[in-house]
């Protein structure tokens, strides 16, 4: 059986270092937290899921060297696209340019021996609620004027409506022949409050079992209902990189409380 690990946000910079301070303590030195946690729990054969944000690079011949250090680490890799990942313009050039190991999910599924995985890096959706802290900072564009903030609301809702299609089109494409069937996205699907949405009912409607997705940082140590919950079946886990401690999450531990 394929283990399951995840971790989303890995906001890697190898090429050209950026302070993480904007984000919060939690990202002390977080890419060498990352790895010696990655390289003590992970085996080759597992799956490690990277639902987004996974380099600041701008080009892709600049997010290379953050692509060879995940290469680096065990385990193989499953990686959608965040609303950071401007490196990530063509799947095409994306899927040559990669290392051996990692596998990349735009537009269609991965399928492995006993787990399909499907998903989208979906947007915000109003009433899916986050405090305020943890507001991504730099997400979205500025708007000053209230021009500005119509039209900013028409490509907001354009883009949910392509993102929602995006979602549908994924994982209708995933094989029903008894494998789970997981689901990545990057932008959360469900709340702080862990109540159902209109996204977590789409993800329901394909007998989703698991959803990890990421983008919200900064949380501290409140719980967070949403962060792990089970809604219709689904069990939809938060796994931001700094959320996580900067340790990757085991997604079928036998020895983990049951959520069903
Ligand atoms: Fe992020
Ligand atoms: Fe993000």
């Amino acid at each position: 059986m394929n283990r399951l690990f995840a971790i989303a946000d890995l906001h890697l910079s190898l090429a050209r270092p950026k302070p993480m301070d904007i984000f919060g303590p939690g990202w002390q030195d977080h890419v060498r937290r990352v790895a010696r946690h990655w390289d003590a729990a992970v085996l080759p054969g597992d799956l490690v899921l990277i639902a987004g944000d996974i380099s600041w690079a701008m080009k892709l011949d600049e997010a290379r060297p953050d692509l060879e250090w995940i290469a680096a680490r065990p385990g193989r890799k499953v990686l959608i696209k965040g609303n950071h990942d401007y490196w990530w313009s063509s799947i095409r050039q994306v899927r040559q340019a990669a290392p051996a190991g990692l596998y990349f999910v735009q537009n269609d599924v991965a399928d492995f021996d006993d787990v399909v995985i499907g998903g989208t890096r979906l947007w915000d959706f109003p009433g899916i609620n986050w405090p305020l802290p943890a507001a991504e900072a730099m997400a979205g564009a500025a708007v000053e004027t209230i021009e500005d903030k119509a039209r900013a609301e028409v490509d907001d809702e354009r883009i949910r409506r392509r993102e929602i299609q995006r979602l549908k089109n994924s994982l209708a494409q995933l094989p029903r022949d008894g494998r789970r069937r997981v689901a990545m996205v990057h932008y959360p699907p469900v709340g702080a409050d862990g109540q159902p949405t209109a996204l977590t009912d789409i993800i329901n409607s394909y007998d989703i079992d698991l959803c990890v997705y990421g983008h919200v940082h900064a949380l501290g140590d409140e719980p967070r209902p949403g962060a792990d919950c089970v809604i219709g079946g689904t069990r939809f886990v938060l796994t931001a990189c700094d959320w996580l401690g900067c340790r990757l999450r085991l997604l079928d531990d036998p020895a983990a409380p049951s959520f069903d």
